[in-house]
């Protein structure tokens, strides 16, 4: 071989290896905005991720026969996500996803005011209209894309002008999510992806005999809004107990104030290991696809959610209604309601600070 057909093939090892990239439009909002898409992909996966919400649209990747399939939830067309304020399909949620309660937080002496669009009551992911339903810009990086987004002070009742940078990159198997964000004033952030992952396919039936383990030994109970109590609760002896793997709809049926209060899990789990570093959260195991996904985060907790407000009127791209418990989410995060609870991990970001996070998901097969 001459050198350079020796750099080009090793080249397009890396390439195979990394991640190829391209983009592609692929929809205009009812606003009239342009939407792009971004393809991902390596030797073991496709990933596609847009710009509209910086979501994940879809993750395609072989069983342990070699059969490929997505195995995430989303929609066929952009449409369908337009269309949709419920379920957060693949997206980033943002300014801070998951819960505030009463929609107030008081930071430097100071309350704040956000939407209760969570039944009137709390706070849910960023407010009425949230980062997962924003257009962020896309620019291409080795191995995968950038989505920035910069949410104007007083967004959604958030204080400070945020710059936020999520880079999805794809290597094997491992589709990498790096978040950093800046402010110019105090406020408080709690970045997380909402991907809702079905090891078996999308549209093919429940996540309730896939298996799931959560290196967790603590979890945070919640009032009837699911809100934290404040008290972080030994799983131990309880259907919050995944320390070992256990097969997810074992006990969700459980006689347990918990699990009725929120119709199956749908809670956050307090990780071993520290806040900043690395560890593996929880590994989702589909007996009969092989497929396993491994998810790691530097965040403090995890919200694993059953999907238990799917009900059968969003279809996926399959053609195939999502009925409850079609997909779960592994949402890495800092604990819901942090603001109101100053014992938690802080959720603080000041200026001159950059919040770093880091969640990897990792899929693979068993035989
Ligand atoms: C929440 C659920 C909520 C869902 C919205 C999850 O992060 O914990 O309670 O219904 O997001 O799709």
């Amino acid at each position: 071989m001459k050198l350079a057909q020796v750099i080009l093939a090793v080249m397009t090892t890396a390439l195979t290896a990394q991640g190829a990239v391209t983009k592609e439009p692929f929809g205009t909002t009812p606003g009239g905005a342009a939407v792009e898409i971004y393809t991902l992909k390596s030797d073991a996966v496709e990933a596609r991720i847009m710009t509209y919400g910086a979501r994940i649209v879809s993750i395609k990747t072989a069983d342990k026969t070699g059969k490929v399939a997505d195995v995430v939830l989303g929609y066929k067309d952009f449409a369908g996500y337009t269309g949709d304020k419920n379920t957060y399909f693949g997206s980033i949620v943002g300014r801070y996803g998951n819960r505030i309660a009463h929609g107030k937080f008081s930071l430097d002496g100071k309350e704040y005011t956000l939407p209760l669009n969570d039944h009137g009551i709390n706070t849910l992911h960023g407010g009425t209209v949230g980062f997962d339903s924003l257009i962020w810009t896309g620019k291409e990086i080795p191995g995968g894309v950038e989505m920035t987004l910069v949410s104007k002070d007083g967004d959604q009742g958030f204080p400070g002008t945020l710059t936020a940078h999520v880079k999805y990159t794809l290597q094997g198997g491992a589709l990498k999510i790096d978040y950093t964000a800046t402010t110019d004033k105090d406020t408080v952030l709690n970045l997380t992806n909402h991907s809702y992952f079905n090891l078996a396919g999308e549209g093919t039936g429940t996540i309730l005999n896939q298996e799931i383990e959560i290196h967790a030994d603590k979890f945070t109970p919640t009032d009837a809004g699911l809100i934290p109590t404040g008290v972080l609760a030994p799983v131990a002896g309880t259907p919050f107990d995944f320390t070992k793997p256990m097969v997810i709809g074992a006990r969700i049926g459980d006689a347990n104030d918990q699990l009725k209060m929120a119709g199956g899990y749908d809670h956050n789990w307090v990780l071993r290991g520290q806040n900043g570093v690395e560890k593996v959260a929880a590994k989702v195991h589909d007996p009969v696809s092989g497929r396993v996904l491994t998810v790691t985060t530097t965040q403090p907790g995890v919200q694993f959610y059953t999907g238990n407000f799917l009900d059968g009127s969003k279809t996926g791209p399959s053609g195939k209604a999502y009925a409850k418990n079609f997909g779960l989410c592994l949402e890495t995060q800092h604990f819901p309601d942090s603001p109101n609870h100053p014992d938690f991990p802080t959720t603080e970001l000041k200026p001159g600070q950059t919040m770093h996070s880091v969640t990897t998901f990792t899929f693979s097969v068993q035989k």
